[in-house]
């Protein structure tokens, strides 16, 4: 069974429909899912994961948050990732998904195999939904 791990920063709760979203399509397809605010996250938590989702909301000029889940990130610049699959997801008030785009190259230069991407404007849709959703089955394949 694959191990998941969708890994977020909510305020607002835009961004956690997205995560549970994600989590509960990766469940569907049979996988095993940690779901965990990144505050109570630990970089044993994506070393575990076979497959891992990351969120954030854009924040402080179009930038994933700063306290948390930046300095987390950090933390993965250094890791083996050995092209481990990453499904990034958010929720911006205006910049498009910039934030998300930026977030992805960095991730990228990490060494991890972006295999899905998801930036809605402030609530997801129904659609959006479906879609996280199905982000979530990609990451149990
Ligand atoms: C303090 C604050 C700063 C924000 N800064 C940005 C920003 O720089 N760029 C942007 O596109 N949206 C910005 N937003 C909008 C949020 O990204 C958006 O509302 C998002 O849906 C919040 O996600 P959440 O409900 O999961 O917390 C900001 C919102 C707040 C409250």
């Amino acid at each position: 069974m694959k191990k998941i791990a969708v890994i977020y920063w909510s305020n607002g709760g835009n961004v956690e429909i997205l995560a549970e979203s994600i989590a509960k399509g990766a469940r569907e397809a049979g996988a095993e899912v940690s779901i965990k605010m990144v505050q109570d996250a630990k970089v044993q938590d994506i070393i575990e994961a076979d497959a891992i989702a990351l969120g954030s909301p854009s924040l402080d000029n179009n930038k994933i948050e700063q306290d948390y889940m930046a300095p987390f990130v950090k933390e993965l610049k250094l890791l083996p990732s050995h092209n481990k699959a990453l499904v990034l997801f958010g929720s911006y008030g205006w910049d498009e998904g910039k934030f998300l785009e930026n977030w992805s190259e960095l991730m990228i230069d990490y060494g991890f195999n972006i295999v899905g991407k998801l930036a809605v404007k402030e609530a997801p849709t129904e659609n959006e939904v479906e879609e996280a959703k199905s982000l979530g089955k990609t990451l149990a394949k």
